[in-house]
């Protein structure tokens, strides 16, 4: 069924458990998806971005979603819109009827402009009225993504500020986010510790001091009722990059946010937790892997069910990590 983001992430709260964001665009990443959560009785968030959107578009994306929900009918579905850039972005979403929306007033309508903290509460505010009128669910974000590394905000193309960040931008003050949570009314606030979008986001294994966890904790400590999202979150596994570059993939050593990293974010209020990156990035090495071992296949469905079935696995073990398996049953 399909549910607000509100009730999941409630319960989730309520039982101290994680629930992985997984970014959707085809209907491979929607039946791995599923399939793993269904295997797992875990619930599901399924979130489009304008990315997702102008390549598939959004009729094709809702139909995908409300597809899995005919076919899993016993797993509760959030149909989330990741990275709102206005209201009136918001707004198109409600009417097509996601059951939740982001609505990123930390970056101005080009995605990329950091924005000042009282247009941010002003275009927050107004999507948390609107939607909720609906019935449906905002997601807000204080902070930029950035890396506390370099002083870059990451990501080239697709949501992210450009350019050069402070430290300051790069971590959610704490009071500055209850101040926040109090005139917006969000149902889930996103947060900035060090994390950004994408498969460059350290360039070596994340230590305290490039992956602010202790922030998130000065946060849940003063808003200990305000369910948190951590975008950026993924590991950006080692495996399947050495089998990209085995397979003829040229990327760079790269270090994403280890998985112990984000269950302990998990014990201190985070219970969205945003994942595109892995699921790219498992894929692209199945895909290359089987056309590198069976160069006389030409059936899209035999490379296709590979990079599903990777796919798969990284749901899965997800799922598990972050306690959401054995919840599906009980919301
Ligand atoms: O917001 C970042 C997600 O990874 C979506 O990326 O805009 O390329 O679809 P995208
Ligand atoms: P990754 O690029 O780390 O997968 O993050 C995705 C995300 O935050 C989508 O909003
Ligand atoms: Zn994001």
């Amino acid at each position: 069924a399909l549910v607000s983001m509100r009730q999941m992430l409630d319960h989730a709260a309520e039982f101290e458990y994680g629930i992985p964001a997984f970014n959707v665009n085809n209907l491979e990443q929607v039946r791995a998806i599923m399939q793993a959560a269904s295997d797992t009785d875990s619930p599901v968030i399924m979130q489009a971005s304008a990315g997702a959107r102008s390549y598939a578009g959004a009729p094709f994306l809702r139909h995908l979603i409300l597809a899995a929900i005919e076919e899993f009918p016993h797993i509760p579905v959030v149909m989330h819109q990741d990275h709102g850039t206005s209201p009136s972005v918001c707004q198109r979403s409600i009417q097509l009827g996601f059951s939740s929306v982001m609505m990123d007033g930390s970056l101005g309508e080009d995605g990329k402009t950091p924005t000042s903290y009282e247009y941010n509460v002003d275009v927050t505010r107004r999507t948390v009225e609107m939607a909720h009128a609906c019935g449906v669910s905002v997601e807000g974000e204080l902070g930029c993504l950035g890396s506390l590394e370099t002083g870059l905000a990451g990501e080239e193309d697709g949501i992210g500020a450009e350019g050069v960040l402070s430290t300051e931008q790069m971590l959610t003050d704490p009071e500055e986010a209850a101040d926040f949570v109090a005139k917006t009314q969000v149902d889930a606030l996103a947060i900035a510790c060090g994390t950004s979008h994408g498969a460059y986001k350290f360039t070596r294994p994340p230590t305290g001091d490039i992956l602010a966890i202790d922030r998130i904790k000065e946060i849940h400590t003063r808003i200990p009722n305000t369910h948190l999202v951590m975008h950026g979150s993924s590991s950006v596994p080692q495996e399947w990059l050495a089998v990209i570059n085995e397979f003829g993939g040229e990327m760079p050593q790269t270090y994403g946010v280890p998985v112990e990293q984000l269950q302990e974010s998990i014990k201190h209020g985070v219970r969205k937790i945003n994942i595109d990156t892995d699921l790219r990035l498992a894929a692209t090495g199945a895909i290359r892997r089987f056309m590198a071992q069976n160069p006389s296949e030409f059936d899209p469905r035999k490379y296709l069910k590979a990079s599903t079935q990777a796919m798969y696995e990284i749901c899965k073990a997800r799922y598990e990590a972050f306690h959401t398996a054995g919840n599906a049953s009980k919301i």
